[in-house]
């Protein structure tokens, strides 16, 4: 198939071409789109066969569950058994924006979504071309990062392509995308609230607004996540991450002649924004080491070591 590649502006989305790739998702196709995370591969979430054709586009296994995104508040009661007091205010302080929510899904909601589980994850970006998008649809969107499974999530066009080209409708190219991080997902069906996935949204800033919440790994055998049992990307290289000079030199001296990256970033958002698409290079110019500065495990910085540990395993 051949891929369309439609150019929006990220400020200010062009109504014709926001109605010409809304007509794709309304046809059961599949467009992958910007948000304010990644970029997502996105599907009409209430049509089973189109949501069977983002797993096969990807080479997701089949259990593993799907996000519907949102672009008005009102579409969530539909997709929900009902909206608790916790979620409510986690709405209305972070939506639109990075944060994913578990709830206990309606009948609605198709269970290729959500893999079979009776929970759904919803979320509302903060992205001008998804809203937009969204709402010219006229329903929720499927959409997990559009990556090939085992690949690091996109953030620029270029890396869908990469990825999906003659796999799939059409990819709308909307820039870079701003965090470069995958949503925070919190699991709201089971008292105490539990962060499943950490993101630009931190535990802190969650606590904040519904108080304490479950710090402690699931012990239990099945992941409270589907996702988290799959293996990450990692780079071909080997990664090291480092805090300071001495081991950046022994990491140097013990594989002199290997092709070495060194990633150093001056701010936390510069990391974040940066990290897959540094990763996707290093492959792509076949380093065999990279060294990457660390930062400390809090906030955002918590979000990063999460990818980097995963990418490093
Ligand atoms: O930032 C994001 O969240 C991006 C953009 C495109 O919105 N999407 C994204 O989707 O990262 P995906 O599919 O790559 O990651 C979704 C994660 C997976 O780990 C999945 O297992 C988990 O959310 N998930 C989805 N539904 C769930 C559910 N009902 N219960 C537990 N985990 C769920
Ligand atoms: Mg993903």
């Amino acid at each position: 198939m051949k891929t369309k590649i439609i150019k929006i502006n990220p400020k200010k989305p062009e109504i014709s071409k926001i109605k010409k790739s809304a007509n794709i998702i309304k046809k059961g196709g599949l467009v992958a789109f910007p948000t304010e995370t990644v970029y997502g591969l996105g599907a009409n979430g209430l049509n089973k066969n189109a949501v069977k054709k983002i797993f096969k586009a990807k080479g997701r296994p089949q259990d593993n569950p799907l996000i519907l995104h949102i672009s008005n508040i009102n579409q969530l009661s539909s997709l929900v058994e009902k909206i608790p007091k916790n979620a409510e205010k986690l709405i209305k302080k972070f939506w639109p924006g990075p944060l994913t929510i578990i709830l206990k899904k309606s009948k609605k909601v198709p269970e290729i979504i959500t893999a079979g589980l009776d929970s759904v994850a919803v979320r509302m970006p903060k992205n001008k071309i998804a809203l937009e998008l969204i709402k010219s649809s006229g329903c929720p969107l499927a959409a997990p990062s559009a990556n090939l499974s085992g690949k690091p999530s996109p953030t620029i066009a270029e890396h869908v392509i990469e990825d999906l080209n003659t796999k799939i409708d059409a990819i709308i190219d909307g820039r870079k995308t701003d965090i470069g991080l995958e949503s925070t997902v919190i699991d709201l069906t089971q008292e105490p609230s539990q962060i499943l996935r950490p993101g630009k949204i931190t535990k802190k800033q969650i606590e904040k607004i519904i108080g304490k919440i479950n710090n402690k790994k699931s012990k239990s055998k099945k992941p409270r996540s589907p996702g988290m049992k799959y293996r990450h990307y990692s780079p071909k290289a080997k990664i090291f991450t480092i805090q300071n000079k001495k081991q950046l030199k022994e990491i140097l001296k013990k594989y002199p002649d290997k092709r070495t990256k060194i990633l150093k970033y001056r701010t936390k958002i510069k990391m974040g924004k940066n990290l897959f698409k540094d990763f996707r290079e290093a492959d792509k110019n076949d380093f065999k080491i990279i060294i990457v500065w660390n930062v400390k495990e809090k906030e955002l910085g918590n979000a990063i070591m999460d990818r980097l540990k995963k990418a490093s395993s």
